[in-house]
């Protein structure tokens, strides 16, 4: 790549708060340029629907890895590998193995400053490696990476675009191998497809290529030494390996709405199998170790929405796909490489999107599915949690501004320990259950002036309500069935009179303490037009920022209706008196901006991931304890290159090792492969990638 030319981009070209033009067309269509989805009215009218409601109301046997003990353990001596090419037989999975190990967790590291630049940086005493990178091999004998000559087979067996969620899961019982399951949420094909000059003159072999790039990957993995560094494994038979592409991997439908006449195409007749999964955003683990992963803003992908019947077009329009043009602007026409994606042909076909899907990377042979039980919106991912009484509650945001928090309740209960009647047992539990969406009440509402000013108790806080949409087959919600609640999910969130949120992403309960954690990344457009001022939980006009909410579940039961909620941190630079970080003192916390997805240590410390920083720096990675006197004390463990967002991340249940996604790195618009604005990581072209970092005295990360 030396021999290509290099010129600058245009760098601090945003006008989308902190994200680059070239983000927002690629990433979810230009969604800010397009009206607010939701403009349902139901702030104003809550209260009397509200009324109405409440008066209404793996690992299979035969392709088995042992997922035995814990990172925790190791350091044991003497246990061999159990990781079996294929073996039939072996040990259950030891689901032990994915709760992190407890530790005393003070975050002891010095925080790094903000910046620009073009490279990682991570703490004094800390290192940090690329694990892999787009266009790594991920299944054996898959080619070498040959930029000039990309294909969709070759995409089929390599490493995928714009890395997202990030899960660890372990493998052997020394801690030695761990499965690296990972999202790929989009493509940029400026930034992929040498000599690019419009979405229109790429080959149909490369639109392909992009399909394919989206999707999942599993990769198995290695320590590095005793180090908390980790490398894919290279040579040997890798049977976990394993891409799942937008283009050819089956997805079978479960739950209510599977099978409905709205999932039903001229493929598909009988509704029950979707090709590929699309936008892959962020995720969660489960307790029986498979990864759900959630369908963000797979409207971008459709064309031909002015074609469909008319009654139709509110449904798609709600979703934030064009009903008015047939193509959105800027839109990749996949259509040229399957007319499944143009919608005046099959338009049932984008309801075949936007669900939460559920992969088991231990059983490379199990179909994935998609769990319309779980409802169906601009998934940014979905974490669970067992609850006391031993349901299952899967938290889940819907990423669009003024839109809404959702969580899902199992009809059955999780059943302990790590028989494969367990494993068999639990792989069923997000298919039936209750879903509900929050409502939130005030406790200062007449103080919130829309500036982020404290309210005079202290706290922006107040209950809440998790009004219950749907239970089974059964609708709570009039005038619409079962299927149409879990496939229209915004319709029925807003017949209920739900909370209009500033960007609900990713959505976490802490396994310490219950309580739950919800990035709201940032709503530029609260307050502003006809749009719906601040509230106590999103107490600011043009939030540019973003803030952490805080729900604590009563009788600490995760499967409880009703909640309280704080707001624990309100971003910005510490200095902006609008800012809150749980009143701690606001000179030792760093900066933050625009909060996306969240994660927890051993301790329960929260670590927060940011995406459009909208303070000058580059995006990153902070840590902060969530409990104790140190509540607030946000520290910035790492940034990412130029351009990039910081997705993941992923704690390994050991401690020993963050891992973060550098998603999009040289996003900047004016960018092209010969034009490169981040030369990450290979000094050449930007290429998104997975990084490990570790503390070099292999001790606890934070600590
Ligand atoms: Fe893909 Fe909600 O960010
Ligand atoms: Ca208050
Ligand atoms: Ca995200």
């Amino acid at each position: 790549m030396s021999d290509r030319p290099r010129l600058l981009p245009l760098l601090g070209q945003t006008g989308h708060g902190g994200r680059s033009a070239m983000t927002c067309q690629y990433r979810c269509g230009n969604a800010c340029d397009h009206p607010v989805p939701n403009d349902s009215d139901n702030p104003y009218f809550g209260d009397v629907v509200r009324t109405e409601v409440s008066r209404r109301g793996v690992v299979r046997a035969g392709a088995v890895g042992a997922l035995v003990l814990g990172f925790a353990g190791a350091t044991a001596a003497g246990a061999t590998p159990a990781l079996a090419a294929g073996a039939a037989g072996g040990a259950a999975p030891d689901t032990d193995a994915l709760k992190p190990a407890r530790f005393s967790g003070a975050l002891t590291f010095k925080p790094i400053p903000p910046n620009k630049l073009d490279t990682l940086v991570v703490p004094n005493g800390y290192d940090h490696a690329v694990v892999i990178r787009w266009g790594d091999p991920v299944v054996p004998g898959a080619p070498d990476f040959d930029l000039d000559n990309q294909t969709a087979a070759a995409q089929s067996k390599q490493f995928g675009y714009n890395n997202d969620f990030v899960a660890v899961l372990p493998v052997d019982k020394r801690g030695r191998r761990a499965l690296l399951v990972v999202n790929h949420e989009y493509t940029n094909e400026n930034l992929m497809f040498p000599g690019f000059t419009t979405m229109d003159a790429l080959s149909v072999e490369q639109l392909r290529v992009a399909i394919a790039a989206h999707g999942l990957s599993v990769v198995e993995i290695e320590r590095v030494g005793n180090s908390g560094e980790w490398m894919p494994v290279s040579k040997g038979p890798r049977p976990y390996n394993r891409r799942i592409t937008a283009l050819s991997t089956r997805f079978e439908f479960t739950g209510p709405a599977a099978g409905s006449a709205w999932l039903k195409t001229a493929a598909d007749p009988r509704g029950k199998v979707a090709i590929g999964t699309l936008n892959n955003c962020a995720g969660g683990v489960t307790p029986w170790g498979t990864v759900l992963s959630g369908e963000e803003n797979f409207n971008q992908y459709f064309v031909g929405g002015d074609s469909v019947p008319e009654a139709l077009k509110p449904k798609l329009a709600r979703y934030g796909i064009s009903t008015t043009a047939r193509y959105p602007s800027d839109s990749r026409k996949w259509d040229r490489a399957d007319e499944r994606f143009d919608l005046a042909k099959h338009p049932n076909e984008a309801h075949r999107f936007g669900w939460i899907v559920e992969v088991d990377p231990f059983d490379p042979e199990a179909k994935p599915r998609k769990h319309t039980a779980l409802g169906r919106f601009k998934h940014e991912g979905a974490n669970v949690i067992v609850a006391k009484d031993g349901h299952v509650v899967a938290y889940m945001g819907d990423d669009e501004r003024f839109d809404y928090l959702y969580k899902f309740v199992s009809d059955k209960k999780y059943m302990p320990g790590n028989s494969w009647v367990a494993r068999k047992h639990n792989l069923t539990l997000l298919e039936s259950g209750s879903l509900y969406v929050a409502k939130l009440d005030y406790t200062s509402a007449a103080e919130i002036d829309g500036m982020g000013k404290l309210p005079t108790d202290g706290a922006f806080n107040g209950t809440g309500r998790w009004i219950k949409l749907v239970r089974g087959n059964k609708s709570y919600v009039d005038g619409m069935t079962a299927a149409d609640v879990l496939t229209f999910t915004r319709l029925a969130g807003d017949a209920v009179g739900a909370t209009k949120m500033d960007r609900p992403e990713d959505v976490e309960p802490s396994l310490l303490t219950g309580k739950v954690y919800v990035a709201l990344t940032n709503n530029t457009n609260r307050g502003t037009g006809t749009n719906p001022k601040a509230d106590e939980a999103n107490p600011r006009n043009a939030n540019k920022h973003g803030h952490i909410l805080e729900v604590v579940e009563d009788r600490g039961d995760n499967a409880a209706e009703t909640f309280t909620w704080s707001l624990p941190i309100v971003c910005g630079d510490p200095t902006d008196a609008s800012t809150y970080f749980a009143g701690y003192d606001k000179t030792k916390v760093s900066p933050i901006s625009c909060p996306d997805n969240v994660a927890f240590d051993g301790a329960g410390n929260l670590w927060i991931s940011t995406d459009g920083n909208a303070l000058g720096s580059n995006d990153g990675l902070f840590a902060t304890a969530i409990e104790g006197p140190e509540r607030g004390h946000l520290k910035q463990f790492l940034t990412v290159p130029l351009g990039a967002e910081t997705c993941g991340p992923f704690i390994t249940a050991d401690n020993r090792s963050v891992f973060v996604a550098v998603q999009h790195p040289g996003e900047i618009t004016g960018a092209s492969v010969e034009n490169p604005a981040s030369t990450w990581p290979d000094g050449d072209y930007a290429k998104p990638g997975v990084v490990c970092t570790w503390r070099l005295d292999g001790r606890a990360v934070g600590s």
